[in-house]
This record gives structure tokens, C-alpha cells and sequence, in this order.
């Protein structure tokens, strides 16, 4: 069977895979959960490197949220009567992993203020993603508090886009070209 299964190119599931949309959404709390954590380890460093006082107060500003959107999880755990967990969220490993390598490949200044944004708005559109898919669960599966809760943070991060496109277009992608 799996050997079938690999010649398909069908993705045989492992013995814990999730069967129902809930179970799916909360390995998705979990995946976030280990993201918005990693983000307040790595927030203070993209703030540090930063020359412009505005993209610098923005990351910290984010930073902030951050660490209120990583109770708002605790929240979410709590109101599903479970414990919080966090599970290797891979994508945002790799995102901040790439993060570092730009800043390794920029001159402080501007092109590295233009670099920190692209970072980071790569940042916010996996988190723009993640939480706008598990709120369309929460709201299917009758989750109100949990929904109230991602919807929450969702518009933090939405925010957080639009003013770094903000910043960026008025600014510091002029100063660095
Ligand atoms: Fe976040
Ligand atoms: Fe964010």
C-alpha cells in the first residue's frame, strides 16, 4: 500500500493525523502558536538592525502585539479546554531563517531597512494566512470565543502590513534605490 502510495504521489498520513476540521484547527493553534513565540525571540533583533527611528518603533510597536497575541493563543487553548502546545511551525522557521540571511546581505542603512520590510511582511502574510484560515474554521465549527480571539490578532497583522507597505513606499524603498 504505501509503496502504491509513493508511486501515486499520494502522501500516506501519519498514525496521528488529524480526521476532522477541529483537530486541524487546533494543530494549527499549535503551529502559531511556536510562530508568534519565535517572533518575539527574533522581533528585537530585525528592531536592532534597523536605521530608520520609524521602522525601528514599527517592529517594536509589533513586537508588543506580539506578545499579546501569544496570550491570546493561551486564550484560544483555554477556551477549547486544552492545555497550550506549541508544534515547529516549519514555514515561519524558514522565514525567519531567511530573514537572517538578508540581513546578512545588506549594508546597514536604508537597502537593509528595505529588507528588514520585505522580511517582515513575509512575516505577516504567512501570520494574515494562518489566522484568517482558522478563523473560517472557528466560525464553521460554532467556536465564537476562539473565533472573537483570531479575528483579533488577524487585524493586528493586517495593520502591521499596511503600515510597513506605508512606510516602505513613502520612504525608505526611495532612500535605498
Ligand atoms: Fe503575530
Ligand atoms: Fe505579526
Amino acid at each position: 500500500m504505501a509503496k502504491k502510495q509513493t508511486k501515486t504521489g499520494k502522501v500516506a498520513p501519519k498514525a496521528d493525523a488529524a480526521d476532522q476540521l477541529k483537530d486541524f484547527m487546533i494543530d494549527g493553534l499549535k503551529d502559531l502558536y511556536w510562530a508568534e513565540k519565535a517572533l518575539v525571540k527574533n522581533l528585537p533583533k530585525m528592531a536592532k538592525n534597523a536605521t530608520s527611528k520609524k521602522l525601528t518603533d514599527a517592529v517594536n510597536g509589533h513586537l508588543a502585539e506580539t506578545k499579546v497575541q501569544v496570550t491570546r493563543l493561551e486564550k484560544a487553548f483555554k477556551a477549547l479546554k486544552l492545555k497550550p502546545e506549541a508544534v515547529k511551525c516549519e514555514a515561519m522557521n524558514g522565514i525567519l531563517k531567511e530573514a537572517e540571511e538578508i540581513l546578512k546581505e545588506t549594508e546597514p542603512g536604508a537597502v537593509r531597512d528595505a529588507g528588514i520590510i520585505a522580511a517582515a511582511q513575509k512575516v505577516e502574510h504567512y501570520e494574515i494566512a494562518s489566522y484568517g484560515t482558522l478563523a473560517t474554521y472557528a466560525k464553521l465549527l460554532g467556536h465564537k470565543d476562539v473565533l472573537q480571539l483570531l479575528l483579533e490578532t488577524l487585524r493586528e497583522e493586517k495593520t502591521c502590513d499596511k503600515d510597513l507597505t506605508k512606510l516602505a513606499k513613502s520612504e525608505i524603498n526611495i532612500k535605498a534605490k
